[in-house]
């Protein structure tokens, strides 16, 4: 029996095992399937966790999520086509979730059978290594402290991009008297109340950890983007200037001369694709891009096509393209899909590359991801999911950030899989202190 390894239990992960689980049920035979999560319960990054630095093990954390994070794409992107928002909740909810209620959805599909049973918890893979037929993995099991090996025929790697932090140093930090942290350690904007924050990047962390320290009482927040800046029209107290050029003391100059005493530095500088546990023939090296070379379809590792990655591209659709991409996977791995031969792989793959560096703006970039996902859902039997309105909801959503940064997250938008318009929420996302799933359901509030 063919034997497959998961490194991973986070959406990708999941996305794989619900992927087999949906054919088993017709009545399809199978893999022999062992997940490997190195935390002790699944989700991922929406597994939140107060901790930083090392866990209890010593294993470095992996999650970077925080509190009060809410959806900063609207929820009716990332539907599941198999299991809608309506069939977890029992009814529509707005469309921008905080992280509690997006966790209780993914977990939601996975946890009516027995998937939880093919998991091998608090167990890290340590090693892969191809021996010219199949993977040899070794892993630690954390609270026995107790090294494995096993053989497997196909890998697939669903260990996450957004887990390991690139720290960049700018001169005067070592003698900074306030806290520096990565976004990656960033857990409760609380702490930065009545504080002078800097926060150094231009991208999805930049621009929220910003407004959180802002949404939560910091006296002034100031951005430091590097190349270009996000333009937004940011609220009384946020502003975006050009680039750290050093601190001194407590003071930060900024390339264009502008001077602010800050009380913490806060690194929105991004994450390494990192994968020790692969050997060097293995492994994926890229930056953060829409489409990292040498994988087939996004997917499959175009040098040993039995090594599968899901999830590493960077995201505008995050959940059903992991779907797209799990369920493409499983008909590789069970012989239903036959890959071309070396020269197509090569033709098709830098075709994509080529189009991805030519994309110039967000919408280019939300035309090109969706294209892509379409082309994977058509060679699979994932179920229907409309990709039109999901172009044109992450389309009307760019533009509402334009218009405005603090009020885009309490607007509606529709369900490619219900149909449904989503309610708008009781409580403008400015002034909704409390993220708690409870609070967020209870549309009596309203
Ligand atoms: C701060 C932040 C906010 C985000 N917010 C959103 C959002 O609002 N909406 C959205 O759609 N997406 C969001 N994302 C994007 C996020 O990447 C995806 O939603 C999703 O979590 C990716 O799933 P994944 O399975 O690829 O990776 P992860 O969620 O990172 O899961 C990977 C799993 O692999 C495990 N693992 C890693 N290495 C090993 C190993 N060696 N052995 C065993 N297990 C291992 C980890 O413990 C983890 O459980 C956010 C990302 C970040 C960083
Ligand atoms: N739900 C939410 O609200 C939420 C919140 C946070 C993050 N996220 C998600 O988290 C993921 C990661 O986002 P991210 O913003 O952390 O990473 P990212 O999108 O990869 O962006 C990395 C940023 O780091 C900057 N950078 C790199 N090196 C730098 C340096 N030396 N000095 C200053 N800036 C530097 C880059 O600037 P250049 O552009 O100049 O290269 C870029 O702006 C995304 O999928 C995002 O959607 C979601």
């Amino acid at each position: 029996m063919t034997k497959i390894a998961i490194i991973g239990a986070g959406p990708c992960g999941l996305s794989m095992l619900r992927s087999f689980e949906q054919a088993e049920k017709k009545g399809e035979k199978i893999p022999e399937i062992v997940c490997f999560e190195k935390q002790n319960d699944w989700g991922g990054l929406w597994n939140y966790s107060w901790r930083t630095g090392s866990d209890q093990y010593g294993d470095p954390v992996p999650n970077s999520m925080y509190r009060y994070l809410w959806s900063n794409g609207p929820k009716e992107c990332l539907e599941f086509a198999d299991y809608s928002f309506e069939e977890h909740f029992g009814k529509p909810i707005p469309s921008f979730p905080p992280r509690e209620v997006l966790y209780d959805y993914i977990l939601g599909r996975v946890k009516k059978g027995n998937l939880k049973d093919k998991v091998k918890f608090n167990n890290s893979v340590t090693n892969v290594a191809y021996n010219g037929s199949n993977f040899e993995i070794t892993s630690l099991d954390k609270k026995n402290d107790k090294f494995s090996k096993d053989v497997f025929d196909y890998v697939v790697v669903s260990s996450g991009h957004f887990s390991v932090p690139f720290i960049p140093e700018y001169p005067g930090m070592k003698f900074f008297p306030g806290r520096i942290l990565h976004s990656h350690d960033f857990r409760d904007a609380e702490e930065f109340r009545g504080k002078n924050v800097i926060v150094l990047g231009s991208s999805y962390s930049a621009e929220d950890v910003a407004l959180q320290c802002h949404k939560y009482g910091a006296k002034s927040v100031t951005i430091g983007y590097r190349n270009n800046p996000m333009g937004f029209k940011w609220p009384n107290g946020v502003k975006e200037v050009h680039y750290l050029d050093r601190l001194e003391g407590n003071k930060a100059i900024f390339k264009d001369g502008h001077k602010q005493e800050a009380d913490a530095i806060i690194l929105c500088s991004g994450y390494l694709h990192h994968f020790p546990f692969l050997s060097e023939d293995l492994k994926l090296k890229t930056r953060n891009r829409l489409y990292p070379p040498k994988l087939y379809k996004g997917v499959v590792w175009q040098d040993n096509h039995k090594l599968i990655y899901l999830g590493m591209q960077d995201q505008f659709h995050t959940f059903n393209m992991f779907d797209c991409q799990a369920w493409y996977a499983r008909d590789i791995i069970m012989g239903k899909i036959k890959l071309p031969n070396s020269s197509e792989i090569e033709k098709d793959i830098n075709k994509w590359v080529a189009i991805e560096e030519k994309l110039e703006n967000p919408d280019q970039m939300i035309d090109f991801q969706t294209e892509y996902t379409k082309e994977l859902h058509g060679l699979s039997d994932y179920p229907k999911i409309d990709f039109e309105l999901i172009r044109k909801n992450f389309k009307e959503w760019e533009h509402h950030k334009v218009e405005d940064i603090m009020t885009y997250r309490n607007k509606s938008f529709s369900s490619p899989v219900t149909g449904s318009v989503a309610p708008i929420h009781h409580t403008s996302w400015a002034t909704a202190m409390d993220d708690s799933l409870k609070t967020f359901l209870d549309q009596s509030k309203k």
